[in-house]
């Protein structure tokens, strides 16, 4: 267990994620939470997340989460699935005191979304795999009978990075990876990874080309904006508006590839800062 700095009402939101993924939960809580401040943090210089061992992916959640409550963050968003996979249990473990919430694929949503039952889920590969994971699909399965389709996106996130939104590149990795499913009968697409809202139009498209324009796409953005809005309410940590909020901005890779991203992503042109959090070794994550 880790001491938390003295936090008020005032202190910002820690938001982070591998890169730009978690800026599509991050609009969501800027819609609903205009008056809090926060800090969002891109590890953009040791994405993607989802091609590394879990265990790795856990040692760097847990520095990147320090490195925010050194900014002197009252609560925490994991904005990344793959990060709440490996690492949420041991965050919640160090910082028993501290609102943290996480994201997870929408399964739930999912299964009662989908007219026919059966839905597919699109994921890092560390997602997919994680113990978490399954136990959830388990879950949700035998309560609604629902059928999911596991497919990892290996590639994905890193053009989604490059700012390949549209490009023939993207679309034909896409298509690889979505149009098997449909061919299953899918009629419901789980975005599985905060990096996928961002090429949303692009799945959809290949969906209605492919004769199913009624494809539901399930993001939970919103609904991870809500719970932090719970959460801090419980715990009385809801800055109470008086002044603009601030939008602090750190990443580990290019800040002015970060700017751009802001820029053409969510319209925002806040200062961006690049840091060094250090060397994470490559040990097991203590528990
Ligand atoms: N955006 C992250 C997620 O939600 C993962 C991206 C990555 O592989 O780095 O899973």
């Amino acid at each position: 267990m880790q001491p938390v700095p003295a936090m008020t009402a005032d202190a910002p939101i820690g938001v982070f994620d591998s890169g730009v993924g978690g800026l599509s939960v991050l609009r969501h809580i800027r819609a609903q939470l205009p008056q809090e401040h926060l800090v969002y943090f891109a590890d953009s210089g040791f994405a993607p997340y989802g091609a590394k061992p879990e265990r790795v992916v856990a040692e760097r959640s847990l520095a990147v989460a320090q490195f925010l409550l050194e900014q002197g963050a009252k609560a925490l968003v994991v904005a990344c699935n793959t990060a709440t996979i490996a690492a949420v249990k041991l965050l919640r473990a160090r910082y028993p005191e501290l609102p943290i919430v996480g994201v997870e694929p929408g399964l739930k949503p999912a299964a009662a979304a989908s007219r026919n039952g059966k839905v597919a889920v699109l994921a890092t590969d560390v997602t997919l795999a994680g113990e978490k994971f399954l136990s959830l699909r388990d879950q949700i399965s035998s309560a609604s009978d629902a059928e999911f389709f596991l497919r990892g996106c290996p590639g994905l996130v890193e053009l989604i990075e490059a700012g390949e939104l549209d490009s023939a590149r993207t679309r034909a990795l896409l298509e690889g990876y979505l149009l098997p499913l449909l061919d299953q009968g899918a009629d419901t697409v789980v975005l599985g990874c905060t990096h996928y809202p961002f090429v949303q139009a692009l799945i959809a498209d290949i969906a209605a080309q492919a004769g199913k324009p009624d494809t539901v796409l399930v993001d939970t953005g919103q609904a991870v904006a809500r719970q932090l809005a719970r959460l801090l309410a419980a715990a009385g940590r809801e800055r109470e508006g008086g002044g603009l909020a601030r939008l602090d901005v750190f990443t580990t890779g290019s800040a002015t590839a970060l700017a751009a991203a802001l820029h053409r992503l969510l319209g925002l042109a806040p200062a961006v800062s690049a840091v060094d959090i250090g060397h994470i070794p490559l040990v097991p994550a203590a528990n």
